[in-house]
């Protein structure tokens, strides 16, 4: 009786056990699941589980965005020096300080924007494509073109670089379960954390507040005020802003009417609107919380000073007080090479002086709409029609209504291709070397 009564207490601590390891959402224990059940990496959205048994100092860098938009944090990963590269010092000795690194780009272009999932109610689905383009990274499959079959030849990585404010804001936490969960030893950094260590590192003695121009889905996560109040002991007011177009505008989306410069003027007076209903202290920090918005910088901080001085028909100036005249920007892309830098470090994975990254170059990859995905509808210009894309519920991390395909410079949208050439030229190199 006495040993059955202890079988039953030992039965009732393992039930135990494993309730409190089995993560709450059905989503990311989908995806932890999913990969389980394909160790060798053979289901889309899945890898070879023993590419993680070795050494993996020597494997390239993973860096993923919903679109081309992350490409101006690989620009800032590639031009990153703020070390000596031969001992490790944080002093900048004119040298990249991932020069030997190599990196993989991926875009999940097909479904994009994740910064519009929010509004849609789909924030469930948004989270199991950040799932998936994790497992895209850490995996070998890829496509040559979308109606080959798939090739397992790429490289897996050894740190996941999320590129997107909005999959970091809303899939950070389970990118680094799932790989706890999958017990491989890569490392995650995310640019909104990053972004907030920037913010520390670089506000000194200001005491004004802080806006951050962002996605709609990426504000609505808070994770911005959320990590700024991680990162500074006197955390600062945080006014947010979404906007819904100003990231395709910049790639020059056909669909959005309105120039980048009217929707940052839109969108900076309705934060100033918002402010004025409540001021407080007078911004002075402006955050580029979407992987875009450095491409604007300029035009974002000159639509802060000319609201500031803006007139009134009384000749007031509405807005006057609510901005100081001097702005601190913040673009978290920078101080995502930081923490990579530091992930790296701290956890053994740089690449040792006297070796070579395994792989030669760096390699680009986009995802496609896949026709051959029963039901998947498509818009004039062979993407798929926001119905389908915002449509979607999550309950499937090995769906291919999307497949990932290398990136070709020239067969991105032309305003796309030249963004890239002209404002990215570690990038714009980078591709051409790849034969891209
Ligand atoms: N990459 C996204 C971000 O940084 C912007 C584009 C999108 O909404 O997909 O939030």
């Amino acid at each position: 009786m006495q040993r059955l009564g202890a079988i039953a207490i030992l039965a009732l601590f393992l039930a135990i056990a494993l309730v409190a390891r089995s993560p709450t959402n059905p989503v990311l224990a989908r995806a932890i699941e999913h990969q389980l059940a394909h160790p060798q990496g053979d289901a889309a959205a899945t890898f070879v589980l023993a590419d993680y048994a070795d050494d993996l100092r020597t494997l390239p860098i993973g860096v993923f965005d919903s679109g081309v938009g992350g490409l101006t944090v690989l620009e800032a990963l590639k031009t990153f020096d703020a070390h000596d590269n031969a001992t490790g010092a944080a002093r900048a000795d004119g040298v990249p300080d991932f020069r030997d690194e190599r990196f993989i780009y991926f875009g999940d272009q097909a479904n994009m924007p994740y910064g519009n999932y929010g509004a849609a109610g789909k924030t469930d689905f948004l989270r199991e494509l950040i799932l998936k383009d994790a497992a895209f990274l850490l995996g070998r499959r890829w496509r040559e073109s979308v109606d080959a079959a798939p090739r397992m030849d790429k490289p897996p990585v050894k740190a996941i670089v999320i590129a997107c404010n909005t999959a970091t804001a809303w899939g950070l936490d389970d990118v680094r379960a799932a790989t706890k969960a999958w017990g491989i030893p890569v490392v995650t950094v995310g640019v909104v954390e990053a972004g907030a260590h920037g913010l520390a590192a670089t506000r000194g003695g200001r005491t004004g507040a802080v806006a951050v121009l962002a996605t709609k889905a990426t504000c609505a996560s808070n994770a911005y005020p959320k990590a700024i109040t991680k990162a500074l002991p006197n955390a600062p007011e945080v006014a947010q802003r979404g906007s819904g177009s100003l990231a395709a505008s910049i790639e020059g989306d056909p669909a959005v009417r309105e120039t980048s410069e009217q929707i940052i003027d839109a969108e900076v007076r309705a934060l100033l609107r918002e402010r004025a209903k409540s001021p407080g202290a007078p911004i002075d920090t402006v955050v580029l919380g979407c992987t875009h918005y450095p491409l604007v910088e300029s035009e974002i901080v000159g639509a802060f000073a000319r609201l500031r001085a803006e007139k009134a028909a009384d000749g007031s100036t509405p807005f006057g007080t609510l901005v100081s005249d001097k702005l601190l920007v913040v673009d978290p892309a920078h101080w995502t090479a930081q923490d990579l830098w530091r992930s790296l470090a701290s956890s053994g994975l740089r690449l040792p002086a006297d070796s070579k990254c395994g792989t030669e170059r760096d390699l680009f990859f986009i995802s496609v709409a896949n026709p051959a995905w029963s039901g998947t509808q498509f818009d004039t210009h062979g993407g798929l029609t926001s119905d389908f894309k915002y449509g979607r519920d999550a309950g499937d991390p090995g769906r291919e209504d999307t497949v990932i395909v290398p990136m070709w410079l020239d067969r991105l949208p032309p305003s796309a291709a030249n963004l890239v050439r002209t404002r990215l030229p570690a990038v714009a190199t980078s591709l051409r070397e790849t034969g891209h």
